[in-house]
């Protein structure tokens, strides 16, 4: 009989995300339930790689002074090396820059095109030159650029276009009659609601406004969208579109296609209409789990909160990190790290807990009988209750992992850890010691702690793969396969144990908040040095004199109707009037404004906002994500002066 297969992918990575915590999630999370699918039994795909194609790679690698190609390559080098320190087992690493994948994602977009599901037309939108970059009315902010917030223009641009609507009903009908093909739930109603019953728009599926992308072989000036580049992937991996298809054929439709909530709407309806167009069989799961936050909300660069894996795994070792991303998160909501509540975890979990079962068993063993583990003799009520429940465990853990409740799986585990630690206190083998005539129930005791400990081990393999490792070397055990966990007899009396080095030593919180603080401290002075952009090119004095600046009051400011981000303020330039419109209603209520002193761009040409004549602009500061804002003050110099 052919073994069973289970097929299970994360998200590929955009090269450049800058791995934190947070996508580091992702990839744990899927790593554990492949490595636990290989242990009982099936044949697992388990796939991840990079998105490497678009316009912010192209310009990334432009801003450097490298061929995009370059730029990805450095970078998805450290995204391996990453994955090999979270010892994930992946068993593929796609990358969208493949020949095979490149070849078989432009058949794909030909055949459907040629099946008339893909057709030309022109898309009508707002052009922000500078950026290079298509807008949609919608996406406008306040009528600008939403990216640089300079004015756009109307324009045109040839693109072809997917027929998405023309497969949203038979969706709508797959997914309300697979209830578990969009997990959790809430997400699916989410998906029908907001995205599918309102009615599909057909999505625009090429770019000429930049080059770096899979081209469509019959139109070359266009590449092809990066979303059906990269969902592509997780066909093309298999060899869909190759001449080798074998994998293809054995793993295709994916068991799960595990993703961060954000994505979902790509892959529960782009990704599965692409699917029905090329015939193909559905994923027959799609599970959008939550965000990883940090104190002060969503990680991000600007605000220093971003949680760097590296400096963890350094600081606390690959199976500390990788225990409290599987047991602190709760598994399709969001949850939070915090680098209290994880050393607290870490001392409790896995320092107290399961390193000192651990460390106790395998002592009294060297104690009491020389390090020869003795054989089970005796029998006891309370042996009964312990050895009950490893035996029930891995029964539980499998049903807690193929429902994907991974914080489920590890509580019973750490139950059974309860219970061998609470068994020590219960049958005082140290009292038993005492006495020579209680020598076979003290060697009951012992089998049964280190039998207990081989259950444990092989259960937290998929969680936490070195611990286990670490755990067999020291009972010395060879018995790892699941179905060993059948019996309570797998270890074999007689068996030396040997005693390790502590696997969880204890930490001292405090100090150790201490030392991290100092160490993201200094980490935030290197990136933003190194975040520091590049002086523009070099101007002469007479260039700089072209600018006018002046000093000017601001008489009145208002809010601009219909326009959340701008004000209007009339300025006084030393008896001349002037109108400006600025969008810095974000930061500042009119109010805080009028009377004030501002710098004024004075021979700025003027432009229209929102129907409103805008006469300069005002001089301000502000952070790159734009977070702060603060305008220049010019103290209290005459209106109308030079600013120089
Ligand atoms: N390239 C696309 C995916 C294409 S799949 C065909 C992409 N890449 S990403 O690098 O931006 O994100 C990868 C994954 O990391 C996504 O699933 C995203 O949800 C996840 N996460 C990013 N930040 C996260 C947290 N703070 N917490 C949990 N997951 C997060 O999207």
């Amino acid at each position: 009989m052919s073994k069973k297969t289970f097929y299970i992918t994360t998200p590929i990575y955009y090269p450049s995300a800058n791995l934190h915590i947070g996508n580091t999630y992702t990839t744990v999370a899927a790593d554990a339930i492949a490595r636990f699918k290989r242990l009982t039994g099936y044949e697992v795909m388990f796939l991840t790689g990079t998105d490497e194609h678009g316009q912010k790679i192209q310009r990334i690698a432009e801003d450097k002074g490298v061929t995009p190609k370059e730029y990805v390559d450095g970078i998805v080098a450290g995204i391996k090396e990453l994955w090999t320190m979270m010892n994930i087992s992946y068993d593929k690493f796609i990358r969208t820059t493949d020949d095979y994948h490149i070849k078989a994602v432009q058949d794909i977009f030909k055949k459907l095109y040629d099946k008339g599901d893909i057709y030309k037309d022109s898309y009508e939108g707002w052009y922000c030159t500078p950026c290079e970059s298509f807008w949609t009315e919608t996406q406008l902010a306040d009528g600008n650029c939403p990216d640089c917030g300079r004015p756009v223009e109307k324009a045109k641009e040839e693109a072809y276009f997917f027929k998405m609507s023309k497969y949203a009903d038979k969706l709508i009908e797959h997914i309300e009659n697979n209830p578990e093909f969009i997990q959790p739930e809430s997400r699916k109603n989410e998906m029908l609601n907001n995205f599918l019953r309102p009615g599909l728009q057909d999505l625009c599926v090429s770019r000429t406004s930049f080059n770096w992308g899979i081209p469509v072989t019959f139109d070359e000036k266009h590449v092809i969208y990066v979303w059906i580049d990269a969902l592509s992937n997780y066909i093309t991996a298999l060899g869909y579109g190759s001449e080798n298809t074998e994998f293809y054929q054995k793993y295709w439709p994916a068991d799960v296609h595990l993703i961060g909530k954000d994505i979902l709407r790509f892959h529960t309806i782009y990704w599965p209409i692409m699917l029905m167009a090329l015939d193909l069989p559905l994923p027959k799961q799609v599970f959008g789990h939550g965000w990883l936050l940090v104190d002060g909300g969503k990680m991000s660069k600007s605000k220093g909160n971003v949680v760097d894996p590296v400096t963890l795994v350094n600081n606390f070792g690959v199976d500390a990190v990788r225990y409290y991303l599987l047991r602190e998160i709760p598994f399709g909501a969001d949850g939070l790290f915090n680098n209290e509540i994880f050393i607290k975890k870490i001392n409790s979990d896995l320092a107290n807990d399961l390193g000192n079962l651990l460390s106790r068993t395998v002592t009294m063993i060297e104690k009491y009988f020389e390090g020869e583990i003795p054989a089970p003799i005796t029998k006891d009520v309370l042996d009964d209750e312990l050895i009950n429940l490893a035996l029930t465990a891995p029964k539980k853990v499998e049903d807690a992992i193929n429902a994907l409740k991974i914080p489920e799986a590890l509580e019973v585990i750490w139950e059974l850890i309860g219970r061998a630690n609470k068994y020590i206190d219960e049958t005082t083998p140290w009292i038993l010691a005492k006495d020579d005539s209680n020598k076979e129930r003290l060697g009951t005791v012992l089998y049964n702690l280190i039998e207990s400990l081989r259950f444990i081990s092989v259960m937290i393999y998929a969680f936490l793969p070195t611990t286990s490792e670490k755990i067999n070397e020291q009972i010395n055990t060879e018995t790892t396969a699941w179905n060993s966990l059948s019996s309570f007899d797998g270890t074999s009396a007689g068996t030396k144990v040997n005693k390790g080095t502590v696997i969880f030593p204890r930490i001292d919180v405090e100090a150790k908040l201490a030392e991290l603080e100092a160490l993201r401290e200094a980490q935030i002075k290197t990136m933003q040095k190194s975040q520091i952009k590049p002086i523009k090119e070099e101007i002469t004095i007479d260039d700089f004199e072209k600018i006018d600046l002046r000093v000017v009051k601001v008489l009145s400011c208002e809010p601009v109707k219909g326009a959340k981000k701008l004000l209007k303020l009339k300025v006084d330039l030393g008896g001349e009037e002037r109108q400006v419109i600025s969008g810095i209603a974000k930061y500042y209520k009119p109010e805080e404004l009028i009377g004030k002193n501002v710098v004024l761009v004075a021979n700025l040409k003027p432009v229209k906002l929102r129907g409103e004549l805008s006469q300069g602009m005002i001089l301000a500061a502000a952070t790159d994500d734009d977070s702060e804002l603060f305008v220049v003050n010019p103290g209290e110099l005459p209106t109308g002066n030079i600013v120089r």
